[in-house]
């Protein structure tokens, strides 16, 4: 099940004539920063949680068995944490294709949570509820089970769970589902 948002995400042009955009991270762009970037800054967007309700059929897992990756869903009241990079408007580029399997560029706003502070417009990748990849919710048990089992081209869908665990703990955030799902893999515990 795939669906190819490179060409459509390349007429998202929310930024033309910009020098520099500011791109949120919530989930591989954290640990898996291989692009220039001039820039990074922790940062959080309200009215939006983290969920491994995406599917994944190009990266950890295949056509035949994907699996899942995080995308964000609307939960009023909440907050997410992640990582901001100020990019060249070039790099969105290569990143469309990375992502191209159902995400779309959008507009959000995002605060910093370093000391200096503050707020900017910026670009987020959601993969929302009407792509053709998503998966939407089940239960974490299920979820864990699907990402134990998983491979893809760019590794064991395990290892991208382990490493978004491990790049929040790092941050300090606390996100009770990435580490509810970490805790149920086989041969980790909470
Ligand atoms: C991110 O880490 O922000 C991200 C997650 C999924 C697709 C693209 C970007």
């Amino acid at each position: 099940m795939s669906h190819d948002t490179t060409q459509q995400n390349r007429q998202r042009n929310h930024f033309a004539g910009h020098d520099a955009i500011w791109l949120f991270g919530y989930g591989s762009l954290i640990w898996k920063a291989d692009f220039p970037y001039l820039e990074r800054r922790p940062a959080h967007i309200h009215g939006w949680v983290r969920r491994f309700w995406q599917g994944s059929h190009d990266h950890r897992g295949t056509p035949e068995a994907p699996g899942r990756v995080v995308t964000l869903v609307r939960e009023p009241g909440a907050v997410c944490h992640g990582m901001a990079y100020r990019i060249t408007p070039e790099v969105l580029a290569p990143l469309d294709v990375r992502e191209k399997n159902g995400y779309l560029r959008e507009v959000i706003t995002l605060g910093f949570d370093d000391d200096a502070g503050g707020h900017a417009e910026g670009l987020v990748y959601l993969a929302g509820a009407d792509n053709a990849a998503y998966l939407g919710d089940a239960p974490l048990d299920a979820i864990a089970a699907q990402i134990a089992a998983a491979h893809g081209p760019s590794g064991p869908n395990r290892d991208y769970l382990l490493h978004l665990a491990e790049a929040l703990r790092a941050l300090e955030v606390e996100d009770e589902h990435v580490f509810a799902l970490a805790a149920r893999l086989p041969g980790e515990r909470d």
